[in-house]
């Protein structure tokens, strides 16, 4: 993978037409994977917003977040296999991030399971913060959930351009 990966990546807000690919990648990345009608839902929904990432014309992961009052709750951060510890995790949280602060929310949320260390790694060292753990909540496998925090600072996103993306993340309108 070249250096400049991370850079390369464009995001695309999700459709039905990535589902086949995006139910490939989630089967294979978590033990307790969302249906393929929990991803539709995200289609439809006006509180998601959900993007698939691309480099060039490869699916290499998706991530989302739902509108919830002034928060983002963080959804889903997931890279293919074959293309993690390349940078994309961190590009992706990075750009929902700012999606976020630029729709004016003021913190982001998240439930990692307690095992994943490499994702609380990755939240860690973007800025969040473990705030209380929930016993049990992964109910297939019985773990624990850490949550997570991050206050958003819109001023650090608001001159950033909007990205490479094919729709404008900033919206508040829900294509
Ligand atoms: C978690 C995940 C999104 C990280 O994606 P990635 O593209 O591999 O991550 P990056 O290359 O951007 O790495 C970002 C940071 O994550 C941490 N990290 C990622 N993979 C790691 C590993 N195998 N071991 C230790 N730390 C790791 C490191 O802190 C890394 O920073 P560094 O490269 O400066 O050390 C990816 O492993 C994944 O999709 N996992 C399966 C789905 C999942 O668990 N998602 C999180 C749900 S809460």
């Amino acid at each position: 993978m070249s250096p400049d990966g991370p850079a390369r990546l464009r995001f695309v807000r999700l459709e039905e037409c990535h589902l086949p690919e995006v139910m490939a990648i989630e089967r294979e990345a978590y033990p307790e994977p969302w249906t393929e009608n929990m991803f539709r839902q995200e289609v439809h929904s006006a509180a998601s917003y959900f993007y698939v990432t691309f480099l060039e014309d490869v699916l290499v992961g998706y991530v989302g977040f739902w509108l919830a009052v002034d928060e983002a709750h963080i959804t889903s951060v997931t890279v293919r296999d074959t293309y993690r510890r390349c940078g994309f995790g961190r590009t992706e949280l990075k750009f929902i991030l700012g999606v976020a602060a630029r729709l004016g929310l003021s913190r982001a949320t998240l439930e990692v399971r307690a095992s994943n260390l490499r994702a609380r790694d990755l939240y860690l060292s973007m800025g969040f913060r473990q705030i209380s753990r929930r016993r049990g909540y992964y109910s297939r496998t019985n773990e624990d959930a850490i949550v997570m925090t991050k206050d958003l600072d819109t001023e650090a996103y608001s001159n950033e351009p909007a990205g490479p993306t094919e729709r404008a993340p900033g919206s508040l309108s829900n294509p």
